[in-house]
């Protein structure tokens, strides 16, 4: 088909909060979050700085290191949990804030695994009849929106940011997709364990639910661990027997960034730790923007080669997971 990944972008706040800062904010200790997530800093959104603010930088971005305009893009999507607002879309605001013609344009929402379905997604529309040729797919998270800062046993882990990628159909039968295998799955029936209550049509906003922080995340972080380390590592299995690729013959394993022992657990049981790319000490969970950050930071360092097989997994509330083998 010729679908590939010609660009990448992304987009990290300046201000940094790092363990020390929490230490002063709850009962914490640097020491508990690097031992218990990895985590050692996170990047924190201005107030006034949107999603989608941060997924246009990172969508101009990706289309710079892709030699493209805006005007050439024809169809967008942004994976998100929070959108600037229930409506209309964040990809929508992206869409006029780079420029781009009027191309559709929506939002995906499966947490953290939102990047790779939003990849799935525009895959199946650019090799259907519908025939997308360049797609911007992006991951665009204000995390610490949704953050109850007097919360230890969450707050340590969120950050926010946003990367984006170019998919270009070349039309050239002789160039291989960057598609190689995935899986997108999800299993509602343990959608208690991860979830904000409030905010929704379940329970809109009121005095009550505010002052009852029913905006915020709740989680239960030992049964989210352990669901995470199974999905992932069974998504990691079935890619790899279906497309027949050796994990020896990855060349990165990009799980998503949201706990270093999460993801230490899933590359043990691959049997492949010494291919793994980390970067959740400097950035912590950003949710469906964490896979695209690291896939920007190895295209602009120049860790990734033409034709590079590449295995990325995700997890994340729904619960939701996925899997993507690439080939860059
Ligand atoms: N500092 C100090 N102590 C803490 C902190 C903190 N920041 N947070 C919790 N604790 C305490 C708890 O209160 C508990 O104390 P107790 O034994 O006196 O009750 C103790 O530490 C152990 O708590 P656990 O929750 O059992 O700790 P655990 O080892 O499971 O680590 C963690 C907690 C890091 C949250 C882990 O469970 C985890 O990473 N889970 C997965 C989280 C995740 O990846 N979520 C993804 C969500 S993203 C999305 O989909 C939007």
């Amino acid at each position: 088909m010729g679908i590939r990944i010609i660009g990448t972008g992304r987009c990290i706040p300046e201000k940094i909060l790092n363990n020390a800062d929490l230490e002063r904010m709850v009962d914490t200790s640097d020491e508990w979050i690097v031992t218990r997530t990895g985590i050692k800093e996170r990047h924190i959104a201005e107030s006034d700085q949107t999603s989608s603010d941060m997924a246009a930088v990172a969508a101009q971005n990706a289309l710079e290191n892709a030699g493209i305009t805006a005007d050439m893009i024809d169809l967008i999507i942004v994976s998100t949990v929070t959108p600037d607002h229930p409506f209309p879309s964040t990809s929508a605001l992206v869409q006029r804030k780079i420029g781009a013609p009027k191309c559709p344009c929506f939002d995906i929402e499966a947490a953290c695994s939102g990047f790779l379905y939003a990849l799935n997604t525009a895959y199946g529309m650019m090799a259907s009849p519908l025939g997308y040729k360049r797609v911007l797919v992006i991951g665009a998270e204000k995390m610490t929106s949704l953050v109850d800062w007097s919360d230890r046993s969450t707050c340590v882990l969120f950050g926010d940011g946003s990367a984006a990628v170019v998919l270009e159909n070349d039309g050239d039968p002789d160039t291989p997709d960057f598609y190689v295998a995935g899986e997108v799955a999800a299993d509602g029936s343990v959608s208690d364990i991860l979830i904000v209550p409030g905010g929704g049509s379940a329970c809109p906003p009121t005095v009550d639910s505010v002052n009852e922080k029913k905006h915020f995340i709740k989680m239960g972080g030992p049964k989210t661990f352990q669901l995470a380390v199974t999905s992932m590592v069974s998504a990691c299995r079935n890619v790899l027997e279906k497309s027949g690729v050796d994990p020896q013959d990855v060349v990165w394993a990009i799980p998503h960034q949201a706990n270093r022992r999460i993801i230490d657990a899933v590359a043990n049981k691959l049997g492949i730790p010494e291919k793994v790319y980390l970067n959740v000490d400097r950035f912590g969970n950003t949710s469906s923007a964490s896979i695209g950050i690291c896939l920007d930071e190895l295209n602009r360092e120049g860790k990734i080669k033409k034709g590079d097989l590449i295995l990325t997994a995700s997890f994340g509330a729904g619960l939701t997971w996925a899997a993507l083998l690439i080939r860059w």
